[in-house]
C-alpha cells in the first residue's frame, strides 16, 4: 500500500452540494476550495502515516505482522496505552495501513509512507500549512515516554518545543482550522442583541476573538459587543492573549480572566444570568461531567442567552477521525464521566449526542450550523460545526 500524493489526488473527495448546507450555504460552501481539500486529505493521511510511523518506531513491527489486538498489544504496557491504541488501529485499518480480521489487526506487505512527499504537495497546493505537518512529527517523535515510561501525555504535547506549533495550528490562516472558527461565527453573530456581554470559553490563541473583531468591524456589528470575556484555564494562552490582542483584535471590548470549565463559575466570579452570549470552541468536550458542566453553563446565561458551541463531529461514535490522533494522549479529552444517555464516549461526538446533552440540560431551540444530516451521511469527513442552545 502506497500512501502518498499520488493516493490524495486520487481520494480527494468532491465538496458537499449546497443544497445540504442549509442556510448559510454560501459562505460555508466557500471553504471547500482546493487547497482546503488538498490540506484535509493529506492531513488525514499524513497523520496515518504518523501513526502507524510511531507503532514502528516504538518497535512493534513484529507482533503487527504476526497480528495483534488491543488487548495483547496493552499487556506489558502502562494503563493508559490503551485509549490511544484502541483509537490507533483501527483507524490505521480505516485508512488500509491495517488489515482487519475480527479483533485482530495485521501489517502486511511494506507500505510505503511517502510523507515528505505529502508535506510537497501541500506546499504546492495549500502553502503555509507547514507547521501542521510539523505538529504531528513533533507528536511522534515527543509521546514515546508515554508508551515506554507511562509519562502524562499532556506535559509530552505541550513543552516548550511544541507549544509554537500548537499556536500556529489555533490560527485562522490555518485553512485546517479556520472551519471551526467560521462555522461558530455564523451561529455567534445571528441574534447578537445589542449589549451584549460575550464570555468565551477556552478562547487560547485567541483565532475565533480575532475573528470576531475582523468580521464584526467589517460587517457593522462589533458595537453589539460591550464586555468580551476573553478567558482560558492556561495561564500562558491568557499572557499572550492580553499581549497581541490589543493590537491584533481591536475594537474588542476585551476583559481577561482565568476560568476553568471543570469548577463550578459561580465560584469563579461569573454571576448567575450575566452573561448574554457563552462561546466556546472545541473546548466543551473536555467536561469532566458534561451534564453537570453545561447546567452551570446554562445558569449563568440571562434568559434567552444562547451558548454556541464550535465542535468536531463524527458522523457516528465509533467512526475514528484523524483530529483525534492528538488528543487521544490528553488526559482532559479522554478521563471524563460517561453516561450512556448524555455522554456515550470521551472526545468527539455526532451531532445528535449533543443535541441530547444540551436539551436534557434544560437547554432550547437548539441549531445547528450546517444542519448536520444528510450532510454528515454523505460527506463523513466533514468533521466541524457548531451549535446555538438558549438558556
Ligand atoms: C482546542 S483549543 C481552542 C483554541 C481556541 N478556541 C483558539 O481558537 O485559539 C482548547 C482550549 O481549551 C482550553 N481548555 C482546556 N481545558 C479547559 C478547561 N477545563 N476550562 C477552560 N478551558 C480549557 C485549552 O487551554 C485550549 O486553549
Amino acid at each position: 500500500m502506497d500512501l502518498g500524493p499520488a493516493q490524495i489526488l486520487d481520494t480527494l473527495g468532491a465538496p458537499p452540494e449546497p443544497d445540504l448546507l442549509g442556510p448559510h450555504a454560501q459562505e460555508i460552501k466557500a471553504l471547500f476550495t482546493r487547497p482546503f481539500l488538498v490540506l484535509h486529505r493529506a492531513s488525514e493521511l499524513y497523520t496515518a502515516g504518523t501513526a502507524l510511523g510511531l507503532l514502528l518506531d516504538l518497535g512493534w513491527e513484529a507482533r503487527l505482522r504476526t497480528g495483534t489486538t488491543v488487548d495483547e498489544l496493552c499487556l506489558d504496557l502502562p494503563a493508559q496505552a490503551r485509549i490511544p491504541l484502541a483509537w490507533m488501529l483501527p483507524f490505521l485499518a480505516q485508512e488500509g495501513l491495517l488489515t482487519r480480521q475480527g479483533d485482530r489487526f495485521v501489517l502486511a506487505g511494506s507500505p510505503r509512507l511517502d510523507l515528505p512527499g505529502i508535506r510537497a504537495l501541500v506546499e504546492a497546493e495549500a502553502p503555509g500549512h507547514a507547521t501542521n505537518f510539523d505538529l504531528l512529527d513533533g507528536v511522534r517523535s515527543h509521546i514515546p515516554p508515554f508508551f515506554t515510561e507511562g509519562r502524562a501525555g499532556d506535559g509530552l504535547l505541550f513543552d516548550l518545543a511544541l507549544f509554537p506549533l500548537w499556536l500556529a495550528y489555533f490560527r485562522n490562516g490555518n485553512l485546517g482550522y479556520y472551519p471551526n472558527n467560521l462555522l461558530t461565527l455564523l451561529a455567534f453573530r445571528q441574534d447578537l442583541a445589542p449589549g451584549s456581554r460575550v464570555l468565551e470559553l477556552g478562547a487560547g490563541a485567541g483565532s475565533f476573538a480575532r475573528l470576531v473583531a475582523q468580521r464584526g468591524t467589517e460587517e457593522g456589528w462589533l458595537d453589539r459587543i460591550v464586555e468580551y470575556r476573553f478567558t482560558d484555564v492556561a495561564p500562558s494562552f491568557l499572557r499572550r492573549a492580553q499581549r497581541e490582542l490589543k493590537t491584533e483584535a481591536v475594537g474588542l471590548p476585551l476583559v481577561f480572566q482565568a476560568l476553568d470549565l471543570n469548577r463550578p463559575l459561580g465560584d469563579q466570579g461569573i454571576a448567575p444570568e450575566s452573561v448574554d452570549t457563552l462561546v466556546g470552541i472545541n473546548v466543551a468536550h473536555v467536561a469532566h461531567n458534561l451534564e453537570v458542566v453545561l447546567r452551570d453553563l446554562r445558569s449563568r446565561l440571562k434568559p434567552g442567552g444562547r451558548l454556541i458551541l464550535g465542535e468536531c463531529l463524527k458522523p457516528v461514535l465509533g467512526h475514528p477521525i484523524y483530529l483525534e490522533f492528538f488528543f487521544s494522549f490528553i488526559r482532559s479529552f479522554t478521563d471524563v464521566e460517561l453516561d450512556p444517555r448524555w455522554r456515550p464516549v470521551h472526545g468527539f461526538l455526532t451531532p445528535e449526542a449533543w443535541l441530547r446533552a444540551l436539551e436534557h440540560a434544560g437547554f432550547r431551540k437548539l441549531e445547528s450550523i450546517p444542519p448536520p444530516r444528510p450532510l454528515l451521511d454523505r460527506h463523513p469527513n466533514f468533521n466541524v460545526g457548531a451549535i446555538s442552545a438558549m438558556a
